[in-house]
């Protein structure tokens, strides 16, 4: 089976594991790279995301570059868990290839117009350029095969007690996309938790050699704090989404609707969950197969790292 698969990102550590996945999965097809303002401002997520593509190799890939700002809001950042570049202690060879000249919001809907029905979507950063997208062409909710996000939780936020990250830095976004004409897949931090790069999957991971060394054990290890409570090892969130368009019999999952509080004093960014819903307008994730989850995602990094020697 192949997905032909559009990341929108904040890259990000575990954007860029994601990445990763989405590149080395021969079952997916990677049409494009957009990135937006999050974990660190949009000038470093994209240069990011620009070095990624040719350190991995997929040259071909478009990368373009959307918001730097959310769409009413101050822009907040996460650069105290990814590093004031966003990659944490990775130092990645200076881009040479050109970024596109496409706002991401017009090569997103350009991409899922080329081929209704065909290119999974899925965001892993603040959702601000898939609201401009939606603003500017509603249809892209029906040509998109899915969409899939990292943000939200049905518990617990990270950012707030109330708040998880993607979703905080632009509730407006947030409220646009869970409105729109579409199924939201959403991978929130209910799920992500539970698959913690511990110590026995890293150990693992470092067997991949130079991309382990260079890229993949710097990224997955380098805000874990083994102090804080709950925390086995540091949480791959994106990756979790990404995993869930190729492997979704990984997931148990759960219709829901979803309301964003973009008001609240102490709730702003929280995703407001019914179980029970007349009208669900999203599938949350709720459990995953955390064995399978890490021998899907080391698998497919084997093969990169075996590519490139
Ligand atoms: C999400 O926020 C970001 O810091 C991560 O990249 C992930 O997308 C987790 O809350
Ligand atoms: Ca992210």
């Amino acid at each position: 089976m192949a997905y032909s698969l559009l990341l929108d990102c904040d890259p990000g550590l575990d954007d860029a594991l994601a990445l990763l996945l989405a590149h080395g999965d021969p079952d997916i097809q990677l049409v494009g790279v957009t990135t937006v303002g999050g974990n660190v401002g949009l000038a470093h997520t994209t240069r990011n995301a620009l070095q990624l593509r040719e350190y991995l190799g997929f040259p071909e890939v478009p990368v373009a570059a959307g918001a730097s700002q959310p769409l009413t809001r101050e822009a907040v950042n996460a650069a105290h868990v990814h590093g004031e570049g966003g990659l944490g202690n990775v130092t990645l060879p200076e881009a040479t290839l050109p970024l596109s000249e496409q706002h991401a919001a017009d090569f997103i809907i350009e991409t899922l117009r080329a081929s209704p029905g065909a290119v999974h979507l899925v965001a892993t950063g603040p959702l601000t350029n898939i609201a401009i997208a939606l603003e500017r062409e509603p249809a892209i909710a029906r040509w998109a095969a899915s969409f899939t996000i990292m943000g939200g939780s049905y518990t617990r936020g990270n950012a707030t007690p109330a708040a998880e990250f993607n979703i905080l830095a632009d509730p407006e976004a947030a409220k646009i996309v869970f409105d729109a004409d579409w199924q939201v897949v959403m991978i929130g931090l209910d799920l992500t938790l539970q698959a913690q790069a511990n110590s026995i999957v890293v150990d693992r991971l470092k067997a991949l050699g130079a991309l382990a060394d260079e890229l993949i054990v710097p990224l997955a290890t380098f805000y874990f704090n083994p102090k804080v409570p709950d925390w086995d090892g540091q949480a791959v969130h994106d990756v979790c989404a990404v995993a869930y368009v190729a492997r979704p019999d990984l997931f148990s999952m759960r219709p829901a609707r979803v309301d964003i509080e973009t008001r609240g004093e102490f709730t702003t960014g929280m995703t407001v969950v019914d179980f029970d819903p007349l009208v669900p307008n999203a599938l949350i994730a709720t459990k995953i197969d955390v064995n399978g989850f890490w021998a899907y995602v080391e698998s497919v990094y084997a093969k990169v790292a075996a590519a490139r020697t």
